[in-house]
This record gives C-alpha cells, structure tokens and sequence, in this order.
C-alpha cells in the first residue's frame, strides 16, 4: 500500500481509483498547505493547478520516496517539469477530458462579453434599467462574424465546433502550419482579421503577454477578446488599457495571471465579463479531472505507462 497526498478535496468519486487500489490517501490541510514538509512522506501527489510544485517541493519529496506528481488540470505550468524529470518523477495531467466543458465556457464568454451580459445584467440589478430601448446596452453580433482561434489544440477545435453553429467563419493560428483550412499562419494578420479572438494556448515563455498592447492594437476597434487558457498569455494593464481607450470593444476573462488577485485596471475596466477560473467547472467534469489524475498515480505505483504523461 502506497501513500498518496491529495492537496484539496475533489469532488466525490474523484479519488476512487486510489481507494480502489488500496492505497492510503492523506488529505493536507489549510489553504496553504506545506508542501514540501507534506511530500516528504509521500509516494504519490494528486495536485490542483494552483499548487506550487516548485524545485523545493520536488527536492524534498525526491529525497524521500515520491515518484509522481499528478495535476488535475491539462495546463502544468505551476509544477516544474524540468526539475521532475531530472529527479526522475513523473508528471501527468488531464487532457482531453475537459475539453468540451472550456469550450462551452469560451463559447459562454464569446457570446456574454459580445452582447454585454454582465453589464445589462449591473444595470437591471441596480435598478437603473428604465425599460427597453433602442439605442440601450448595444453589443456586438456574434453570429456570422469571424473567430480567430489562437492555438489549435482539443480545446480550440471544440470552439471551432461550437462556432460552425453561429455560422462563424472560423480561423485559427499556431506556430506549426496544421494544413487545415482557416489556418494563418501570422498570428497579427489573425488578430487583424477576427471579430473575437480566444485564447487556446499553454502558458510557456513564448506565450507569456503572447497578446500585449502592440497585438491588441491590431484588432478592430469592434473586436473581443477571450481568455480561457491562462491569465499570463495576455498583458492584463495592456488590456485594460485598450478596453479603456475603446482600442477593443470588449473582453470575456477566466484566468488571470495572479490568481486569485486580479489586476484593479482590469477590474475597473469596461464592458468586460470577468468569471474566477470555472472553465472546467461542471461536477461531471471536475470529478473527470480527479478520476483520471488519480488514475495516473495508480498506473505509475503499479509501474503502468499513465495515459497522460507530462514531457520535459
Ligand atoms: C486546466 O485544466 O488547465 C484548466 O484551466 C482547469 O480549469
């Protein structure tokens, strides 16, 4: 029997193949748990994306007996993959399993940042809505316009989907030609070219502020901009500054780069939809991610190739 640490609780059935397989699971405790003291007695972690599994934790959890970390999340950019592999831990996350649950909230925030949900919705609750009229809470079509995907993994291709049902012509852009139609290869003539531009890349050094006040200056004054991917692919201050001179109509925001602070310009600024990371959050879903995160322990323990490994 092995020793997994859990680092939140997940929803429930999440952890049953662990159970199943007869191990122990230790839950930590706080908010903040220390991870590095917890890991030191520990053969498995099941993290979430907010952990901090940095070269510290990975150290002291190598010099014990961990042998995998595994992220309920498909982005892994909080664990240090490079560090893991050289101490020979292996890293998994969840891919595809969530796919469809963001593309349904990318689509949520294509269609609420475009039509001024959240502001109609401010106005109508704090009793300012007079009735309707006709030049009142104007926002942008969204059917038949143009969506600029940047990126084109699973997720982008199930908003691609999505987006063929509101007649959108659909584009999209990666630094590898996919010889797909709709492919752009140069990401300005992209963002030159959408109506709504969303987000659908891994946060890595090339991507940081990958959207920055210079590429928000190439979309249209009428464009939005949608983020599901992660806060740090776009320059937040820039962004709020265009939302705030009218360079770009509007933004539909999930993840920020200090989670769970968020940039006060951004919160100030205007005709934006902001939503606290629930890409992924249905119950059907979020119980996928830790079943499968806890599937690739079990598989690692039992020495199984995980369907999911992270590479360095
Ligand atoms: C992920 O899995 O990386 C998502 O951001 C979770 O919502």
């Amino acid at each position: 029997m092995a020793r997994v640490l859990l680092t939140r609780p997940v929803p429930e059935g999440g952890t049953d193949p662990i159970l199943d397989a007869g191990h122990e699971i230790v839950l930590a405790e706080g908010p903040a748990p220390d991870l590095a003291g917890l890991v030191a007695d520990v053969d498995g972690v099941l993290c979430m994306l907010t952990d901090r599994i940095d070269e510290r934790v990975l150290r002291a959890g190598a010099a014990a007996r961990l042998r995998v970390v595994s992220v309920a999340a498909v982005g892994y950019d909080n664990v240090d993959v490079a560090e893991a592999a050289a101490l020979g831990i292996v890293v998994c996350n969840t891919p595809g399993v969530l796919d469809e649950t963001t593309a349904d909230l990318a689509f949520l925030l294509i269609l609420s940042a475009g039509r001024l949900a959240s502001d109609a919705e401010r106005d109508l609750r704090a009793g300012r809505w007079q009735g309707w009229g006709i030049t009142d809470h104007l926002g942008r079509d969204v059917h038949g316009t143009c969506l600029g995907l940047v990126g084109c993994g699973r997720i982008a291709r199930a908003v691609a989907r999505r987006a063929e049902g509101f007649g959108m012509e659909v584009l999209h852009h990666s630094r590898t030609d996919t010889g797909a139609p709709g492919y752009v290869a140069a990401l300005p003539e992209l963002l030159a070219r959408s109506d709504t531009v969303s987000l659908h890349v891994p946060l890595t050094p090339s991507t940081r502020h990958l959207i920055g006040a210079e590429e928000l200056a190439l979309m249209k004054p009428t464009a939005v901009l949608v983020n599901t991917a992660r806060g740090a692919v776009v320059d937040e201050a820039a962004l709020a500054r265009a939302l705030e001179k009218g360079d770009i109509f509007a933004a539909g925001i999930d993840v920020y780069s200090e989670e769970p602070a968020i940039d006060p310009d951004l919160l100030a600024a205007p005709r934006t939809v902001l939503l606290p990371h629930i890409g992924s959050a249905s119950t059907q879903t979020r119980t996928a991610m830790a079943r499968m995160a806890s599937q690739a322990i079990c598989d690692v323990l039992a020495g199984r190739t995980p369907e999911h490994l992270v590479r360095a």
